[in-house]
């Protein structure tokens, strides 16, 4: 069953154009260059009444939830908060009739995801869903589900699953932008066209996989390292983090560029690595000042950066490139090296790739 492959979490990456190509299956529609998304009850009026957003998720689901805020609200306009689902009853959230909660839960059964939403429920706020399992809990007590198309995933570590949760989060945003009027329709047919290309790049950045594999050989015998990036790049940071501790149990932290020298500067020495995402060409100048701060105190970087970018090239040890896309989009990309270099590190300690220490793939309870 796993087709030939070492571990399902290397199926589950493998499998990634599949998925992201089935998540956009049918719901680009060819002629209005537009979203479709007939499954949802939503009515064009509902759209118009939403006043706000909250999103509730844990882990790797909260990752891609992030980075659908991002893309949320600046696609369409309206505030959204999100909460880690453990925490969001506990801090009575100010919910109301004309709140949307999107709860995103690749299981469908996580406990803490599904206590938020029947929270939000009991308020009064329409509930959505984005999942991954047809018939789970969450998709059964939501009042509009999103399907995530990314099929079966076994390795507690999830991949496949959070890149389809982007790709059904990116078509959620334009979906509201087209209904509100908030993008314009040039903007939007270039942004789908140009999503329609991510699962062949996606194939490219697997076919050669060796550079990730000798750093993560190098990374292997560390205690801790750090990732830094800016805007959706911290998104990434901290997903590409928590994938590396859940698997290879190297301590490693996420922080936004900016926000390393308000304190934990002070814990780069020599050697320490850190893995600096920087795919956003609005902000790289800061990032790669950001980079120079980490180098002056002894710092080995290795960077991820687009294709053609030679800033990066100068300043890091070790460049990651992937493919050029737009820069709402670049997290589709990014995340898919971070993913592997996890995946080796762990192989390279001789860890249970599939099944982690103290883990499992469903938590089921608070
Ligand atoms: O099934 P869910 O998406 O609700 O699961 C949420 C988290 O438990 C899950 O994403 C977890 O963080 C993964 N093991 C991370 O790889």
């Amino acid at each position: 069953e796993k087709d030939g492959y070492d571990h399902f979490m290397q199926k589950e990456i493998a499998e990634q154009p599949r998925a992201y190509r089935d998540t956009m299956l049918g719901r680009i529609d060819k002629e209005t260059k537009g979203v479709v998304l007939p499954e949802l009850n939503m009515t064009l009026e509902d759209i118009h009444q939403i006043q706000q957003i909250q999103m509730v998720a844990c882990g790797t689901a909260y990752h891609a939830a992030l980075v659908g805020k991002a893309v949320i609200e600046r696609m369409t306009r309206i505030p959204v908060e999100i909460d880690v689902a453990s925490e969001y009853r506990y801090r009575q959230p100010v919910i109301r009739e004309n709140t949307l909660v999107i709860a995103v839960s690749q299981s469908g059964e996580t406990a803490d995801t599904l206590a938020a939403m029947r929270e939000a429920k009991l308020c009064g706020a329409r509930v959505m869903a984005v999942t991954n399992v047809v018939g789970s809990s969450v998709a059964r007590e939501a009042d509009d589900v999103l399907y995530t198309m990314a099929g079966p995933e076994i390795a507690v570590a999830s991949t496949k699953a959070y890149t389809s949760q982007l790709i059904a989060l990116y078509l959620f945003a334009i979906y509201v932008s087209q209904s509100l009027n908030t993008m314009d329709a040039m903007t939007r047919m270039e942004l789908l066209s140009t999503m329609e290309k991510l699962p062949e790049q996606v194939e490219g950045m697997l076919e050669d996989t060796r550079t990730i594999q000798r750093i993560a050989g190098e990374l292997a015998d560390r205690n801790h390292l750090f990732f830094i990036g800016r805007g959706l790049d911290y998104m990434v940071a901290m997903e590409a983090s928590l994938k590396l501790k859940e698997i290879s149990y190297i301590h490693s932290e996420a922080y936004a560029a900016g926000e390393l020298k308000h304190g934990s500067l002070a814990l780069i020495e020599d050697g320490t690595p850190v893995i600096a995402i920087a795919t956003q060409e609005a902000l790289l100048e800061k990032t790669i000042s950001n980079i120079k701060e980490v180098k002056a105190r002894g710092a080995y970087v290795i960077g991820v950066a687009l294709e053609g970018n030679m800033e990066m090239a100068k300043t890091a040890d070790e460049v990651i490139y992937i493919p050029r896309t737009d820069a709402l989009l670049t997290s589709t990309l990014s995340v898919v090296p971070l993913q592997l270099l996890a995946y080796y590190a762990a192989l390279a300690r001789g860890n249970d790739v599939d099944k982690p220490r103290n883990l499992a793939k469903s938590v089921t309870v608070e």
